[in-house]
This record gives C-alpha cells, structure tokens and sequence, in this order.
C-alpha cells in the first residue's frame, strides 16, 4: 500500500517533470529565451557615471548658451520683454532637453527625474559616450558594477540657482546628475558652467573627481561656520546663533549643489536647510559628501531620505549637510 502510493506519487512526478522540460523546450525555441536577458535592463555604473558626467556638461552649455544670448538681446534692445523671452525659462528648458534626452536615449529603460517637464526638445548633437568613459579610465575608478534598470533612479536638476541666474551671480549655477540605486545616492556630479568651468563628481566607493581628491583633513574642535540659503539667512542666522552661540559664522550663498560643494571641499563644516527642500536640489551633494565620507540627512534627524522612483519628491523637513560632527549638530538644532 504505502509502496504503490510512492510508485503513484512518483509517476505523477516524472509526468511533470517531464512535460516541465518539454514546456521549457518548446518556450526556448519558440518564445523570448530565458537565457538572452534584454541587456537595455543591465546598467554599467561606469558607463552611467560618464552619461551623467555628459549629461551635466551639456545641460550647462545650454544654461551658457542661453545667458549669453539673453545678454546680447539686452545689449541690443535695453530689455528683454516679459515672457517672451525670459532666459530663467528658456535655461531650464533647454538644459533640461539636453540632459533628460542624452539619459533616456543611452539608457532607455532607467526612470528620470527631472526638476522640469519635456515638451518638444530640439534635437542636439550628443557627444559619444565611449569618449566619455575612456577619459573617466585615467582616474582608476576600479572595476564597474553591473545594476539592474529597475534599481536606477537618476535626479537632475537642469539649472540650479535659477534666481542667481537671472542676478547674474553666476558662480552659484550648477547642473547637476545624481544616480540612486535602490534609493540610495551613490553617484553624484555638480556642474559648474561659467567660467571657471568645473566639473566635481563621485562614485560613492569607487572614486572622486580629481577636484576632491587630497583635500585638506578637517581641524578637530573647529568653530562651526554654516553654509546657508541667502533667501532665508536671516531666519538660519538666528536659529544658529541659538543652537551653537556667538562662535558661529554664517555664509549665506546660493544653490543647494554649490553649498554642498562648500562642506564636501572644507569651506563650510555645515549646510543647514531649514525648510522644504526638493530631493533633485539634494541627490548630488548627498552622493558626493557620502563618497567623502561625510552625512546628509534631514535637519530633524534619520530616517534617511528615499531617491526611489516612487518617493516623495520633496524633503518636508530641511537638510543638514556635514563632514564631520553631523550628530553633534543635529542635536544642537533639534530644540530650536
Ligand atoms: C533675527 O533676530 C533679530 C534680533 O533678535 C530680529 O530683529 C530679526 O527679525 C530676526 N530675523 C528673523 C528672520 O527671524
Ligand atoms: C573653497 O575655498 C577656496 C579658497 O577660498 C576656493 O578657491 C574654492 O573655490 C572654494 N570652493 C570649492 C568648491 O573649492
């Protein structure tokens, strides 16, 4: 009895486990094969890190582009009109066009994220990615990673420091590209497009830009000097004189990609961001200051922020930005 039921039981799984291979045959001849993975899912970081390297670059020439078109219209008419052609519009978009599409056309199954929305873009000549990457060769970032498509979120913010802009203040632009793997900000590039042209960027692991190589060590028992938005550094001067007494220095500044710069080369031991601030304004540094080391997290403290494709775009409670001591000061600014 026991024995016929065994008999029985594997009989009906030799059945199955031969129409099993029968199926598998017929589905590998026939239908889309198993073994031929569509290879637009698998992302070399090596090769994203130089498209977002790209991406940048190009997004700030437009940003250039448009300013110094926009300054000749002014030299000739003595004023732009209204709307008609406002450069803040005309910069954003056009950078926005070049870096969204250059992504998307390289790495078509990736999700993007874009500060702005793409109407028709005229189309641009997009330099070769190949070149890109073989200059990135002589930093020795290391081995590349292969990441599946459905893991990479990547942040742009086609022109930050949209009101400096206009101001003229142009050190404070940036276009910048972040990279998040499964939410995580682990490639970051800020572009500086005026003169002098710079390009930082970081692989969180495997590399920096020469730019944030050797910088100089922090002193310990520094005195904080804090990096803010000039549009509320009133606000931020109080709070910090407060939180950390007399000893503080504030730099107010703009542009959250410049200010993050500022922590991550030294110049500033903190960014403190007391109000909303969306995550394309963020990715970047954050990816840069973790490469280096440091911490960025809200001003309320972790959890930390998701860059997923599906998170929130917006960071409701502020931003610290630190190499150094970022608990130190997450404390002092909780009871403010
Ligand atoms: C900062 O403090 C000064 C002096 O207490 C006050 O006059 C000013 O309104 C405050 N500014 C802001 C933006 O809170
Ligand atoms: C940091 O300060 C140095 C010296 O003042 C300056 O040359 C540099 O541009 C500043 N910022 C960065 C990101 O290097």
């Amino acid at each position: 009895m026991h024995l016929g039921a065994n008999v029985r039981i594997s009989k009906i799984g030799l059945c199955v486990t031969v129409g099993f291979f029968i199926l598998l045959y017929l589905y590998s001849t026939r239908g889309p094969s198993y073994s031929s993975i569509d290879n637009r899912y698998v992302i070399s970081l090596k090769a994203l890190l130089a498209g977002s390297i790209r991406a940048a670059k190009m997004g700030g020439s437009e940003v250039v582009l448009v300013h110094n078109q926009n300054r000749l219209n002014i030299e000739s008419k003595g004023k732009t009109k209204e709307g008609v052609n406002d450069p803040v519009t005309a910069a954003d978009y056009r950078s926005h066009c070049a870096m969204y599409h250059s992504l998307i056309e390289a790495f078509p199954k990736i999700t993007v994220i874009s500060e702005e929305m793409s109407k028709g873009c005229d189309q641009i000549e997009v330099p070769s990615l190949k070149d890109t990457i073989k200059e990135l060769d002589q930093y020795g970032i290391g081995s590349d990673i292969a990441a599946n498509a459905n893991d990479v979120t990547v942040w742009i913010d086609p022109l930050d420091a949209t009101k400096e802009f206009t101001e003229n203040l142009l050190q404070y632009v940036t276009t910048m590209v972040c990279v998040a793997i499964k939410g995580e900000p682990v490639i970051g590039v800020i572009f500086k497009p005026f003169e002098p042209k710079t390009t930082y960027w970081a692989w969180v692991d495997h590399g920096v830009s020469p730019n944030l190589r050797n910088l100089p060590q922090p002193k310990e028992g520094r005195n904080p000097v804090l990096i803010v938005s000039r549009s509320h550094a009133g606000r931020v001067h109080n709070a910090s004189k407060l939180a950390l007494g007399d000893n503080v220095q504030v730099i107010s500044a703009a542009g959250s990609g410049y200010k993050s710069l500022e922590v991550a080369v030294g110049n500033a031991t903190a960014y403190v961001h007391m109000t909303a601030i969306k995550k394309w304004d963020v990715c970047a540094g954050a990816a840069i200051i973790s490469a280096l080391g440091g911490s960025v997290t809200p001003l309320s403290g972790p959890p930390p922020m998701g860059f997923g494709p599906t998170d929130s775009t917006l960071l409701n409670s502020g931003l610290l930005a630190t190499m150094q001591d970022h608990k130190w000061y997450l404390d002092k600014f909780y009871n403010v």
